[in-house]
């Protein structure tokens, strides 16, 4: 290291003044110092204090000046020294609005956990890079995406915006869509950090997990998110952890994400999350967001105070600043700043071509008989439910993207947050009517009578049941909603040809399954929904989705089949005790427990068959493991397989663990060959004492499948001793 710093210091040595001063132009922390020192006191504290941005009489508050109306956030900014304002919009499928009369048509792309089920890092770049383009175009530089919270409870009203169950998965997936909104010049958060897995009580919910469980299941995946995307700021969750609340949490902020990962840009707190102003500022806060949310002004006035009283220091506020202006510089905002509203500019017909291959990609083929693609012989097709003569279903809440033309589908659901219930103008009976000659009936299925007696009179039958989620808001079990298992029961006993397809935000039970040809996953589909579901049922698109979460058989095979907390509100404080499982999060615990799930993590079908082979240990380096296999597409239709590598070691939390994964379009009789590296990180255990992660000498088991219950081939592979520092850098 000594070598390259006299090297770096010779070369800077010889450059002229103005070079050197242009060198320093593009340094984000030389130059988030240099404005730090013109700032004057009132100028630091406006930069660490938020906004909400939406009209909220029931708060008497009203959109700040400068700020853009209906949308989550602004922080004013300084005009004398380039700072511009943030503006901040939700989320992480596309452009929200808060609820509005007259809402930004935008579009969507599908759930966080439909774009995990792609297992495409490519696709969910591209997403990111679609949204935050349109968040740029609509005057936003502050884009508040990268929902990465694990699925540990299959239950949980958020994990649609999120990437499922495994830290690796996870963490890729959200970190590329985090790097795509990022090229537009525009800061994108990770979030909500951490352990905010349920939103039932979340604020009075206490999460207790051990530090090396807590490292090696969700911490790991907010540390991939981090390491892949380079988030300019990170939102702390509004739950709390071993006692502390998120955003004044020194173990979660300084201690874990500042000082051992290195995060140099700022956090920013949930919309009301802020519980404190010393606590909070001296535990690693930067920015209280959302005023009057949380209805103290706790970074504002009492910070000026506080500091004044030394109660916090000086250098903390200027961390504070030098933190926001950073990722300001660093990602693009001064020098290549938003300029209004240009929505007029987007081309939302291309955009929803983007959100269309994502759903195309993300939809699971979970069952089928020989029902699917839809065969020319059906002459006459019912389609029943699910409004899919109108439309597709989305998720509800603050993420809320509200299409062109508005919902199709009015005054389902709640109108009070988390509602609207939004449906996208995205009709996949339209869609199938538009590829095949058949003759298609709809019925609501409203009727189960009239829904079995049409099923009766067609030669098949498409079955659509939905399952709305919504921030704030958990299932209360995995059960269709709204009778609709009784519907397809019926629909399968006057039909046996039946397909399921399922719109769904989380995993759901199926009491019908053995009666029906086959099953489809959806989840919340975007803007174009409609379409990419009509291509795969028909046989336009090969489906290649595989299930991000575990759909269990029944709430009992959980760590916890009673949703920890209780009633909405009071003081009452509740333990969520995460140390149950601790980090056996999801097919990890049915692996430890022997469990058998109804579908398993990593699966998926498709039209055609893949073999997989050669599989060989190829290297060990610095960065891990590499692993060389190949797959053949031994089917008469093109298709992608995805090739997952799970492996397995002694002492770990669960049998195994996935360590890498590839997706492979492959035409008829194609063989492609491909190499994984297998991050250290994934087949070391954790020590809190030292820091370091440590892969023990031995013998590990790495397979390779297409499925996490679906091995194809295995190796032994023998490894030595290595210890890696916290950032999974070898040590030695
Ligand atoms: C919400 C959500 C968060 C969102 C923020 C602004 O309560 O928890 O994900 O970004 O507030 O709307």
């Amino acid at each position: 290291m000594r070598f390259y710093r006299a090297l770096l210091l010779s070369s800077v040595a010889i450059l002229s003044a103005p070079a050197l001063a242009i060198a320093q132009a593009t340094d984000p922390d030389v130059r988030a110092e240099s404005a730090l020192k013109q700032m004057t006191q009132d100028e630091k504290l406006q930069l660490v204090f938020g906004y909400f941005s939406t009209e909220a009489p029931w708060m008497s508050f009203h959109v700040p000046v400068g700020g853009l109306p209906d949308s989550a956030g602004f922080v004013p900014g300084i005009s004398r020294l380039n700072i511009p304002p943030q503006w901040e919009t939700d989320a992480g499928i596309g452009v929200a609005t808060q609820r509005s009369p007259t809402p930004r048509e935008r579009t969507a792309l599908p759930s966080g956990l439909a774009t995990a089920a792609t297992w495409n890092a490519d696709l969910a770049f591209q997403g990111g890079a679609m949204i935050g383009h349109e968040a740029r175009m609509s005057g936003f530089n502050v884009m508040l995406a990268g929902g990465v919270n694990l699925a540990r409870d299959p239950r949980n009203g958020r994990n649609f915006e999120y990437g499922g169950e495994d830290p690796l998965l996870a963490g890729t997936i959200v970190g590329q869509q985090i790097k795509g909104i990022q090229s537009n010049h525009i800061i994108s958060t990770l979030k909500h950090f951490a352990f905010n897995d349920q939103s039932t009580s979340q604020d009075h919910l206490n999460s207790h997990i051990g530090d090396a469980a807590a490292r090696t299941s969700d911490l790991l995946a907010f540390q991939i998110a981090y390491e892949v995307g380079d988030p300019g700021s990170v939102m702390c969750s509004y739950n709390i952890i071993h006692g502390d609340y998120g955003c004044e949490n020194t173990w979660l902020l300084s201690d874990v994400l500042k000082t051992d990962w290195g995060f140099k840009g700022y956090v920013m707190t949930d919309w009301g999350a802020t519980h404190s102003t010393v606590k909070a500022a001296n535990s690693g806060l930067d920015q209280q967001s959302g005023y009057p949310f949380g209805g103290q002004n706790y970074f504002s006035a009492p910070l000026k105070a506080a500091i004044a009283a030394g109660q916090v220091s000086q250098a903390r506020l200027d961390d504070m600043v030098r933190r926001n202006l950073r990722a300001m510089y660093a990602n693009g905002l001064m020098d290549d700043p938003v300029s209004g509203d240009q929505a007029a500019k987007l081309d939302l017909t291309k955009d929803a071509q983007i959100s269309q291959a994502d759903a195309e990609d993300a939809i699971v083929l979970l069952k089928n008989e020989g029902l699917l693609p839809l065969t020319k012989s059906a002459k006459r097709i019912a389609i029943i439910g699910g409004h899919a003569d109108v439309g597709v279903l989305s998720g509800g809440g603050s993420s809320q993207v509200y299409p062109l033309g508005g919902s199709v589908v009015p005054n389902e659901g709640p109108d009070a947050f988390p509602g609207p219930m939004v449906w996208y103008p995205s009709s996949p009976m339209k869609g199938i009517v538009a590829r095949t000659s058949a003759k298609i009936t709809f019925a609501s299925g409203k009727d189960l009578k009239a829904a079995a007696r049409l099923a009766k009179s067609n030669d098949l039958v498409l079955v659509f049941a939905t399952q709305w989620s919504a921030e704030g808001m958990d299932q209360s079990d995995l059960t269709l909603p709204k009778n609709q298992d009784a519907l397809i029961e019926a629909v399968a006993k006057a039909n046996k040809n039946t397909v399921v397809v399922l719109e769904t935000g989380d995993p759901v039970t199926m009491p019908w399954l053995d009666k029906v040809g086959a099953v489809v996953e959806a989840w919340f589909p975007g803007t174009n929904g409609g379409e990419a579901l009509a291509r795969v049922l028909t046989g336009e698109v090969n489906p290649s989705g595989h299930l991000p979460i575990t759909f269990p058989a029944s709430l009992d095979q959980l760590p916890r089949p009673a949703l920890d907390g209780g009633a909405h509100g009071g003081d009452k404080i509740y333990i969520a005790n995460y140390d149950i499982e601790g980090a056996a999060v999801g097919y990890k615990w049915f692996d430890k427990q022997n469990l058998k799930p109804l579908f398993p993590f990593g699966y998926g079908l498709s039209y055609t068959t893949f073999e997989m082979s050669d599989f060989i240990p190829e290297d060990v380096t610095p960065q891990g493991l590499i692993m060389r296999f190949s797959v053949k597409n031994t089917g008469a239709v093109t298709g992608k397989e995805v090739a997952q590598i799970y492996v397995s070691g002694t002492g770990w939390e669960a049998p195994k663990r996935l360590g890498g994964f590839a997706k492979l379009e492959l035409a008829p009789g194609e063989t492609k060959s491909a190499r994984i590296t297998i991050d250290p990180r994934l087949m070391a255990t954790f020590d809190p004492s030292s820091k370091t992660w440590t892969v023990a000498e031995g013998d590990y088991g790495v397979l390779l499948a297409a499925a996490s219950d679906d091995v194809r081939q295995s190796v032994k592979v023998h490894l030595s001793k290595m210890v890696f520092d916290v950032r999974g850098r070898l040590a030695r």
